[in-house]
């Protein structure tokens, strides 16, 4: 089994391969909302690409997040802080949602074998289920509007690095093998590491500090969210 990693949405077509599980990461944090979701109960998230859409399922009386440049939109009831995601407004909740990076990645995969939803949240979890299916691998960064970042590169980097202890996966991916030195160079303090990087400094300035710690904890959840053939996130 092969591991590839795609920093950017952008060059998605470049590593397609439709046999594989694609891993979409968005540290900071659409996907790290999306696992806590998860953890506390939601029933079911429905990615969308645009604040249009969003807004119309919140119109069929779902609950809606929608964020963009890191701040929520005024009228959703959510934006993409994972701490706002309380089990006592969600459970057995639908929510859709739409973000700057996050859900424009799984959008873009969609078609896919199958889309799964990785974070430093739920690291383990992720690991395992990989394992378990026995398929390729692709991590699928979501970036900044289509540009490298380094917090998703470095979830891939722990995930690949996890994998590649088993005899079943290999790589000669680059970015892949880069995103391994980097998380080697990063684990001992993820925090520090990312001091000077774009968005953990933009979410400062948006005083969401505590958003950043939050998303940096390890195997807090032992939760998968995937793509059902809806393309709506499930757990099952
Ligand atoms: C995104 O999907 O663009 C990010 O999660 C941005 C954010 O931090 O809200």
């Amino acid at each position: 089994m092969t591991i590839t990693t795609c920093f950017s949405p952008s060059n998605y077509s470049l590593y397609k391969n439709d046999e594989a599980i694609i891993v979409v990461i968005d540290v900071f944090r659409a996907t790290s909302a999306i696992v806590t979701a998860f953890a506390n109960g939601v029933e079911k998230m429905i990615p969308v690409a645009t604040v249009e859409e969003a807004k119309a399922w919140q119109q069929k009386s779902c609950l809606a997040a929608a964020e963009r440049n890191g701040e929520k939109i005024d009228g959703f009831d959510f934006g993409n802080s994972p701490l706002t995601y309380e089990r006592s407004i969600i459970e057995d909740r639908t929510i859709a949602i739409t973000t700057t990076n996050g859900t424009q990645a799984i959008v873009a995969a969609r078609g896919a074998h199958q889309i799964i939803i990785g974070s430093f949240l739920n690291l383990s979890a992720v690991v395992n289920y990989l394992i378990q299916e026995k398929r390729d691998v692709i991590f699928l960064c979501s970036g900044w509007k289509n540009k490298f970042n380094i917090e998703d590169t470095l979830f891939a980097g722990a995930a690949a690095e996890q994998l590649l202890k088993h005899s079943l996966f290999g790589t000669d991916c680059d970015s892949t093998i880069a995103a391994s030195i980097l998380y080697q160079a990063a684990q001992s303090d993820l925090y520090s590491f990312l001091e000077k990087s774009s968005h953990r400094n933009r979410l400062a300035h948006l005083n969401l500090e505590a958003d950043v710690r939050f998303c940096l904890q390890q195997d807090v959840f032992d939760v998968v969210p995937r793509c059902n053939a809806e393309g709506h996130l499930v757990l099952e």
